[in-house]
């Protein structure tokens, strides 16, 4: 690496060449500070504001288009390994969505009903998504691949009427256990040919057909629900997040600000559509913006990946840093066999973001990878390296404006909780680690965990959200994420963030993966220990575990560097691709794994 790419702030953020991006304006916001100091929330793109008091998502994003300027733009690329590559203009799509709206109406569902979609990314999840915004239904979209009880366990906690999945899907995980389904009234089956195994069940593509045509449109406002999200996070329990349409504004003015999307942008986000990411940025916010979304379900496989970004032409990218280790796994021989020029912008959510991969694809994609941090309960991205930002590798950047963000400070006595003065949150010192916390009232804050008011309202102190993460703030006002709460690790009186030690390992040639976990220590309370996964040709010897132990200690110093190095060639990983810390802990004290099953290859 030379010393150019070690300097934190010597590169742009992202490609600006107008022979290559033509129709692509200049950045939407250019001066940070301005930015910040005059911002007002913009109203929704149709208009609609308090005054109208409608707001529909499936207005913003689709039928507004469709029935503007560029209906015949192209909303949605598909691809698949499966079905033929299929191309959807806005027209399409709000056609389509009109459909399943209808059908949805004429089997009674409306208002606050919940309709559950099991699917991978495939235009016909656009269309149930729109097609139940439109009837006022709430769309809770679950990982497709789910076991039965996962499924089981969500629909009842949502209370939902409505799944739709595949035929193969049905069959396979919900047909022996329908009976655990007693309030789910319909299901819509796609690929599937009849006779249909029960009268709730109907096929997608024949409901579709014969269903009317014609606009429908739910006048809901700003107030109403219109997403439920499911996040089990790294702690296990199945939570329900509940957001409004009124989120519609922050995926708009995050795709603007944060991903710099443009009209004429072809856009790709991986994530899965069981996931907020893959419904936030994965089906709403490009067609707010009005651009072309590429949608694949394809595994990730690094031929595959570049192949989709030099055919479909996309200029940004939203994608996870386990997806990119994995290109980073690859070799930059995969990269440099295809032409990766469309690419203006690459953004990462959903983890750490080590500086290593933002350098390296600075090396080999040619542009560095912008960190995005948010959560499920954020609804959209909150704090951003921002494209009018200098990128600092390993700082996931600043509030997106129009975000008030803080560090408060952790409470001497029990610091997993925040310090408080006279009712008032207590602000961390600059530099200093503390709770990562949010000024609660963003348009995509979430209203409620289903059925725990008690549950929502302890995740509020003084009028903050507190989000669950530590991380300090530098003196420039960058962010750095340092772990979550749950996992920090107390060693000797430190206060041990394992994504640090994580990093600093990651940065070792010989380390591919890598979890950190505090192990409990008779002196110390409990010591820094590492699992780690070695590339190929590399012995997992004694020799390699002091020569690592070694190596952070260099970096970090002897009171955070571990102690203990495991090596193990499988850790487990969330679908979303966190390293699952609590599994690697009761792993460590040799304790049954209990039910995972958000986990990738079990
Ligand atoms: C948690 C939220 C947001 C969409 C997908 C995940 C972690 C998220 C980052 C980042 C470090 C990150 C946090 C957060 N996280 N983004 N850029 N750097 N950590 O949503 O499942 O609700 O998880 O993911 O710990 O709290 P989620």
């Amino acid at each position: 690496m030379s010393d150019d790419e070690r300097k934190p702030t010597a590169f742009a953020p992202i490609a600006r060449d107008t022979a290559v991006h033509p129709g692509v304006a200049g950045l939407t916001v250019t001066d940070y500070e301005a930015a910040r100091a005059t911002f007002q929330w913009p109203g929704a793109p149709t208009g609609a504001d308090g005054q109208t008091g409608f707001l529909n998502i499936a207005n913003e994003a689709l039928t507004r288009h469709a029935h503007g300027a560029r209906p015949d733009h192209v909303a949605l690329r598909a691809l698949s390994d499966t079905r033929d590559t299929s191309t959807l203009s806005y027209g399409d799509l709000d056609d389509a969505s009109d459909r399943f709206a209808k059908t949805l109406r004429a089997a009674g569902i409306g208002r606050g009903d919940v309709v559950f979609l099991m699917l991978s990314a495939r235009p016909e999840l656009h269309v149930c998504v729109f097609g139940a915004l439109k009837v006022g239904a709430v769309v809770a979209p679950i990982f497709h691949g789910f076991g039965p009880e996962p499924v089981r366990q969500r629909v009842a906690l949502g209370d939902g009427r409505v799944l739709v999945t595949t035929a193969a899907t049905y069959r396979r995980k919900i047909i022996g256990m329908r009976r655990a389904f007693p309030r789910l009234e319909h299901v819509f089956l796609l690929d599937g040919e009849g006779p249909v195994p029960d009268p709730t069940v109907r096929l997608f593509e024949e409901a579709l057909a014969e269903a009317d045509s014609g606009p429908v449109m739910e006048r809901t406002d700003r107030q109403s629900a219109a997403l439920l999200h499911f996040t089990s996070g790294t702690t296990g329990v199945p939570k329900g997040v509940v957001h409004v349409h009124d989120a519609v504004r922050v995926h708009r003015w995050t795709a603007v600000s944060a991903l710099d999307l443009h009209p004429d942008d072809t856009f790709w986000c991986t994530a899965d559509p069981g996931w907020v990411t893959g419904t936030s940025y994965g089906v709403i916010a490009p067609l707010v913006v009005g651009c072309t979304t590429v949608v694949d379900d394809a595994a990730l496989d690094a031929e595959r990946w570049y192949r989709t970004i030099e055919e479909e032409a996309v200029t940004v990218w939203y994608t996870s840093p386990t997806a990119l280790r994995m290109l980073m796994r690859a070799g930059p021989t995969a990269a440099r066999q295809h032409d990766l020029r469309s690419l203006r912008l690459i953004a990462s959510v959903g983890e750490p973001l080590n500086p290593d991969i933002v350098l390296w694809a600075r090396r080999v994609l040619g542009l560095p990878v912008l960190d995005t941090w948010w959560q499920t309960e954020t609804g959209g991205i909150m704090i951003a390296s921002l494209p009018c930002l200098d990128v600092r590798p390993g700082s996931m950047g600043k509030p997106v404006p129009g975000i008030d963000a803080a560090i408060l400070a952790p409470d001497p006595h029990a610091p997993d909780r925040v310090l408080e003065h006279d009712g008032e949150a207590v602000e961390a010192p600059s530099g200093q680690t503390g709770h990562l916390a949010l000024r609660a009232g963003w348009p995509s804050m979430f209203r409620a965990y289903q059925g725990r008011p008690r549950r929502y309202a302890a995740a509020f102190v003084d009028d903050w959200y507190i989000s669950g993460d530590l991380a300090r703030v530098d003196d420039d006002g960058y962010y750095w994420f340092v772990g979550r709460v749950d996992d920090m690790i107390k060693s000797s009186g430190h206060l041990i963030g394992p994504f640090e030690v994580e990093s600093a390992l990651m940065e070792h040639p010989a380390v591919v993966d890598v979890g950190v976990i505090g192990t409990p220590d008779p002196i110390a309370g409990s010591v820094v220990k590492a699992f780690v996964t070695l590339a190929d040709g590399y012995a997992p010897d004694d020799e390699m575990a002091l020569g690592l132990i070694g190596f952070a200690r260099t970096r970090l110093g002897a009171a955070i560097a571990p102690r203990r190095i495991e090596f193990d060639q499988h850790l487990p990983h969330t679908r979303s691709g966190k390293v699952l810390r609590r599994l690697l802990r009761q792993r460590d004290l040799g304790l049954p794994a209990g039910d995972v099953p958000t986990l990738e290859d079990p």
